[in-house]
């Protein structure tokens, strides 16, 4: 199993495939496991990528601090280094999509694609900021199993198959309360990145479940208009976790990019 020293501490990640890289970026409170399909599928196309983010997954434990979008993206940025990869089509759900922004604001250059998907570039708003506060407090008193219940409602469309409830809970319940508590403060506390859409100078996708009701349609559309060249897929048949509700449309958006990037 591969895994890099990043920042002193170990990460772990997945990887399929040859050629350039693909780097693929999971949210909250999740692993490179969301994208298991992804890879598997793309590993003829690309050398696919998929971290556990600082504290996530098999990565090591980060304990006391709050796990900023900014610490990510320079984590993965270092984890490239490790690597020596130069250039990378970046893809983020998420939360992994506000770190894959903040990562386009700091290391412009070491984009070739961008693809956004389920995710928003504004801050949380008054309430939300009070909600990341309270569920805080919810995961601390009920716990991974309470949250996981409330996730599969929330974050799933109206028919998620067994197997996508399966494989979300089991992310929830595997993730360190350390890095639950952590990524709601970094989360709160990331600011608005929408101006950086309009510096985005490489080919991108906005892709979205069309019954995602975390982050709609509605914003994936305000992000497509203000990505200088950005294509919008709208994804029939689920919620806010489109990479495991659908993977093969998921799979056809990225294949649709990266052909727009190699032709
Ligand atoms: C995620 O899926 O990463 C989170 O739902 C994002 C958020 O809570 O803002």
């Amino acid at each position: 199993m591969p895994y890099v020293e990043v920042d002193g501490r170990l990460q772990h990640y997945r990887e399929r495939g040859t050629g350039p890289v693909a780097l693929f970026v999971h949210g909250f409170p999740l692993d490179a496991t969301l994208w298991l399909d992804q890879l598997t599928a793309l590993a003829g196309r690309r050398r696919c990528i998929a971290p556990d983010l600082s504290g996530s997954g098999r990565s090591a434990p980060v304990t006391g601090e709050p796990l900023t979008m900014e610490r990510h993206a320079a984590d993965l940025s270092a984890l490239l280094d490790r690597l020596e990869v130069d250039r990378v089509d970046l893809i983020g759900l998420s939360m992994g999509g506000y770190v894959a922004l903040a990562f386009a604001e700091r290391f412009p250059a070491r984009l070739r694609s961008l693809a956004l998907v389920d995710t928003r570039s504004g801050p949380d708003s008054a309430d939300g900021k009070a909600g990341r506060d309270a569920a805080i407090e919810r995961v601390l008193d009920g716990g991974r199993g309470a949250l996981a219940d409330t996730m599969l409602v929330a974050l799933l469309g109206p028919h998620p198959t067994a197997a996508a409830r399966a494989r979300l809970r089991t992310m929830v319940e595997t993730t360190p309360y350390e890095t639950i508590v952590g990524a709601l403060a970094g989360m709160r506390d990331r600011p608005d990145r929408t101006a950086v859409l309009g510096t985005v100078a490489v080919p991108a996708a906005v892709i979205v479940g069309a019954d995602d009701t975390v982050t709609p349609p509605s914003e994936a559309e305000a992000m497509a208009a203000a990505l200088p060249d950005a294509t919008l897929h709208v994804v029939a048949g689920a919620g806010h976790l489109t990479p495991i509700e659908q993977p093969a449309a998921v799979t056809a958006a990225l294949a649709a990019l990266f052909d727009r990037v190699d032709a």
